[in-house]
């Protein structure tokens, strides 16, 4: 990492160089550019809800050096992304010689002409959302006609033949167009040429992290080179709120207006960015993002690969991360129902050294774990070998980018007709998330069978302690967990009768 930590924080905003000061400690991407004049990024709701604010950030990419991923701006804040280069809804046109009206970027272009815009107030936040997928390197495989893949081969309702995934578009809302309009302009872009400047950029790597502290009025933002330094640091200051992708804390600093005497980013230690798959486990480093893990994992994890494209929308998703959805002890975080049916453990770190705890054993109450102050999650390890049938039930009002009511994640293991084992995860269910302990011994060792399985179900229906709010009543949470089982088992049934 470089260290600015002797000059004044900035930022590349459309290639432009721009000082972060006098922003204080916590104000947005978004409030940032609105106050240098770029109007083009908008406030819709700021809470990661509405893609209005989504801008590109060149992020270390999975395919080429670099990748472009959206994200929300009204979430992040500006010195977060100290020495690092952004591109807006702005910089995405090409302008020529001074006075000469801008060319539009290719996808503003299809959104003009297909008519994917109307008041278009969320405009700007649809094209960078698009515009990421546009230079996404394996979907330009399928957009260049040269290509020797089959573009047909990967269409479907939610893919273009142009290779174009319209989850990119999960995290945008738009209240006057109708979403078809749009959908033909994401479904009518090519590939980038050789001389687009954005596609070349990607050859090369993007600007290393920062370390940074930047201090206004008794509040300070701070980024440490390496996580021995971090530890030391939340040691001398376990009042610190550790940030990583601030899809959750962002939230409190807009909607909650809480304020942190010291923030301390964690995102880019390259000691919580490892994924390492070793013989007998899968390691997951807790600072990547959910976007890099379901890129990298690519389906090796296969109740991991069901859950990522159920959590939040892709613009959370280029930014939230494992660490931050355990850090919270939320009881209806996602991905612990999923870990918990893998079996997984927690490496946690501090100054003294790293324990692992199975997560089973991680949560402790309402938002409360054994994780000590000054203590982090360094990584998520998976064992191996995996269970062969698995299933992630998410039950929420709306099908993407929506709260579980309640969740459920089951990794089974059928030999011979028979369960030999039984790992079922929920959440949404207690003040914790929870392993399904009765349930699962209600199948071990019993055939997998439509009686076995409606006998689970009734003692599944009695797990937990649900309760009843503005998502769901505690009989619909019960009677979820049941069906969910009901439903695995059709799947399976099913499998085996075609
Ligand atoms: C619009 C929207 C939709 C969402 N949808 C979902 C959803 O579908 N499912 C779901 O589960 N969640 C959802 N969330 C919540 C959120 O995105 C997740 O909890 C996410 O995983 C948080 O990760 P982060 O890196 O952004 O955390 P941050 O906001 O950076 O941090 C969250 C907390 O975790 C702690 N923390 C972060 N990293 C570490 C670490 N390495 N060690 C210890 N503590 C750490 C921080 O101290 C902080 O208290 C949604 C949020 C929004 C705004
Ligand atoms: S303003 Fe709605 S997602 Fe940022
Ligand atoms: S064009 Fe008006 S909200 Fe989308």
């Amino acid at each position: 990492m470089a260290n600015s930590t002797n000059r004044p924080p900035r930022i590349t905003v459309n290639g432009e160089d721009a000082p972060i000061s006098p922003a204080a400690p916590h104000t947005t991407v978004l409030d940032f550019l609105r106050e240098r004049g770029l109007t083009g990024t908008k406030e819709g709701c700021a809470e990661g809800e509405c893609g209005a604010c989504s801008v590109l950030v060149a992020r270390p990419g999975v395919n080429k050096p670099t990748d472009w991923v959206a994200v929300n701006a009204c979430l992040v804040p500006v010195v977060a992304l100290d020495g690092q280069e952004i591109v807006t809804s702005e910089g995405l046109a090409t302008t020529g010689e001074p006075g000469a009206r801008p060319a539009l970027h290719p996808v503003q272009e299809e959104m003009a002409v297909r008519g994917g815009s109307q008041c278009g107030y969320c405009t700007p936040g649809f094209v960078c959302s698009m515009a990421a997928e546009y230079y996404r390197p394996d979907r330009c495989a399928h957009a260049d006609p040269s290509s020797a893949s089959d573009p047909a081969e990967h269409v479907d309702a939610e893919h273009g033949p142009n290779g174009f995934d319209l989850h990119a578009l999960s995290g945008n809302l738009c209240r006057c167009t109708g979403y078809r309009p749009i959908r033909d302009a994401a479904f009518a872009v090519g590939a980038p040429t050789d001389d687009d400047p954005l596609a070349r950029r990607r050859e090369q790597v993007p600007p290393a992290p920062v370390a940074t502290v930047y201090t206004q009025d008794d509040r300070a933002f701070v980024r440490k080179d390496t996580l021995a330094e971090t530890l030391r640091l939340l040691r001398e200051r376990p009042d610190a709120i550790v940030v990583a992708g601030s899809t959750d804390w962002g939230v409190e600093v807009n909607i909650r207006s809480r304020r942190a005497d010291c923030v301390v980013a964690v995102d880019r230690l390259p000691e919580l960015r490892e994924l390492r798959v070793a013989s007998d486990h899968v390691e997951v480093g807790a600072a990547l993002t959910l976007t890099e893990i379901e890129r990298r994992l690519d389906g090796r994890v296969p109740l991991l690969a069901e859950l990522f494209p159920q959590f939040a929308s892709r613009l959370i998703r280029n930014s939230a991360t494992l660490g931050g959805n355990l850090g919270t002890g939320s009881p209806i975080g996602d991905t612990p129902p999923v870990l918990l049916a893998l079996e997984a453990s927690v490496v946690l770190a501090d100054a003294d050294g790293e324990r692992e705890v199975p997560l089973a054993e991680y949560f402790t109450g309402y938002r409360q774990s054994v994780r000590r102050p000054g203590e982090l999650i360094r990584a998520v390890r998976v064992p191996l070998p995996l269970a062969r049938t698995t299933a992630f039930h998410k039950i929420a009002k709306r099908r993407f980018d929506d709260i579980s009511s309640v969740a459920v994640a089951f990794a089974l293991d059928i030999e011979d007709g028979t369960v030999r084992t039984a790992r079922i995860g929920l959440g949404g269910v207690a003040a914790t998330p929870i392993r399904a302990l009765a349930a699962e011994a209600a199948l071990e060792g019993e055939p997998w069978s439509a009686e076995t399985v409606e006998n689970a179900a009734q003692v599944l229906r009695a797990q937990g302690t649900p309760m009843d709010d503005h998502r769901a009543s505690a009989a619909y949470r019960s009677a979820m967990l049941g069906q969910s089982l009901l439903k695995l088992y059709a799947k399976t049934t099913e499998a085996v009768s075609a």
